[in-house]
């Protein structure tokens, strides 16, 4: 299992041992490179970033940290350890061994889902690509282009299984996904989300709050698939990915804590005086709430129609299971199950119990929803001490929604069905307008002396490797 960090490409996987395809992986190496060169960070590229790289799979020490300039970062392939006789744990096929090599009949449906997830990874580089100019702090700058360098491993990670099990059209796959481009009118990336804009410090917070807590879900999926190099690779992402919702969750609760002492400070007593709020300099707490409904209700959108035939084909066919499929109790091929849906009857939201196959895309969702509460309970934790009546909430599912059940009919925050004309008189009540993005835009001036932070945003309460508050954690070469 151990990383040979000798060769071109590090990995576990004994590329050597594989000519053909080291060959192959060698040859979109400096196309890698010259993406990450045109799409990759703005600027920063030559100074020194004090970054994690993985040197094994092994849970309990896995990361080394040391300065690294970010184009020499080591991208590898790296597979969480093969369980031995690990068998697929859902679907037709429940209870037979795993397979090792692609199933003829699932391949295109292996593929696509292998390529709708690589596509998430570059995209996400691409929509954060100008934040270093604009970043609260050395902390926070090096927390952005850590994740940068591990959503560009985890392209890795799928164009190996692209290259590795799909041959030629795995090849040109794993080219498309350098050549796609978040954003772009011709060809843009494949899940909306992934198409919006990041446009400032709050909303990279959300993102990886509330947008890569879906790709943390639709890893756990996948991890359990019985394509085990799929499911391994998955497993491996899913350490480094947990980062990445710390930087969100944290950021937020950073922001939160900020705004919460300016207002004390300054003898403020109504958090929703936005004018007042906004002359000390710190983030309002209801503007914070419409970024929030805005990166939620688009990485709702992430999870697909609640009810999906091609969910029910990909779990019967074993190739994507649920979250913690091993640790639910029932038969795991759901022949005969329903699960209670969100929709639309009669123009009223309704729970309706739909076969558990096709609610899949639902189960994972409400699973989401329920892991994206734990962060909300400590930002309103952190408003609660302060000693301020206002709770950050989530939205209603119906809210602002541009796929399944919800997307054709308006709703408010709370779940109020409103007509169009309401809608377009309202919607910048509880969506960011250009006025708010403009005033968070104002704040967003570049902090880059050790130690010293944006006044919109505490420091944290930990250094990155425990280092100290005043860490040079990125020197910067212009
Ligand atoms: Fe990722
Ligand atoms: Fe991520």
């Amino acid at each position: 299992m151990s990383i040979d960090y000798n060769e071109k490409i590090p990995n576990n996987v004994d590329l050597a041992a594989n000519k053909t395809l080291q060959r192959a992986l060698e040859h979109w190496q400096p196309e890698f490179l010259n993406w990450w060169g045109d799409m990759g960070p703005e600027g920063f590229q030559q100074s020194l970033v004090y970054l994690r790289t993985a040197y094994s799979v092994d849970p309990r020490g896995w990361a080394k940290f040391d300065y690294v300039k970010m184009p020499d970062y080591r991208w590898g392939i790296l597979l969480a350890p093969q369980e031995e006789n690990r068998v697929i744990p859902f679907g037709e096929h429940y209870g037979e061994p795993a397979w090792q090599e692609v199933p003829g009949e699932h391949r295109a449906m292996l593929r696509r889902l292998i390529v709708i997830q690589g596509d998430t990874e570059p995209a996400s580089v691409e929509q954060q690509r100008h934040l270093g100019k604009t970043a609260p702090s050395l902390y926070d700058l090096r927390n952005l282009f850590q994740v940068n360098v591990e959503e560009g491993r985890h392209l890795w990670a799928m164009v190996y299984l692209l290259q590795k099990y799909f041959g030629r059209d795995g090849r040109e796959e794993a080219d498309e996904l350098l050549r796609r481009r978040s954003g772009d009118a011709d060809s843009p990336r494949m899940l909306g989300a992934f198409n919006e804009a990041t446009p400032d410090w709050l909303s990279f917070f959300m993102f990886t709050y509330f947008t890569d807590r879906d790709g943390k879900m639709q890893l756990h999926s996948l991890a359990q698939s019985g394509f085990d190099p799929l499911s391994r690779t998955c497993r491996f992402m899913l350490t480094e990915e947990a980062h990445h919702m710390f930087v969100g969750e944290t950021g937020i609760s950073r922001v939160v804590q900020r705004t919460c002492e300016a207002m004390r400070a300054a003898g403020i007593g109504d958090p929703t005086d936005i004018a007042k709020v906004r002359a000390l300099g710190v983030i309002d707490l209801p503007t914070i709430q419409k970024k929030l409904n805005l990166h939620y209700s688009l990485s709702l959108d992430l999870f697909g129609s609640e009810v999906s035939t091609n969910a029910a084909n990909a779990f019967n066919a074993g190739i994507k299971g649920r979250y913690h499929e091993t640790q639910i109790k029932d038969d795991h091929r759901l022949e005969s199950d329903t699960y209670p849906v969100l929709k639309l009857v009669d123009g009223k939201i309704k729970r309706v119990d739909e076969p558990a196959l096709t609610a899949l895309n639902m189960r994972l969702r409400d699973d989401y929803t329920q892991d994206c509460v734990k962060g909300l309970l400590r930002w309103n934790k952190i408003i609660s001490t302060a000693g301020y009546d206002f709770k950050l909430a989530l939205p209603n599912v119906a809210f602002h929604r541009a796929i399944g059940e919800f997307k054709d009919i308006h709703a408010t925050p709370d779940g109020v069905l409103i007509d169009e004309a309401t809608w377009n008189r309202r919607k910048h009540e509880w969506l960011p307008s250009t006025e708010d993005g403009d005033f968070i835009a104002s704040l967003m001036t570049p902090v880059t002396s050790p130690g010293e932070f944006a006044p919109w945003i505490s420091p944290p309460k930990v250094g990155i490797d425990n280092k100290p508050g005043d860490f040079e954690y990125v020197k910067i070469e212009t």
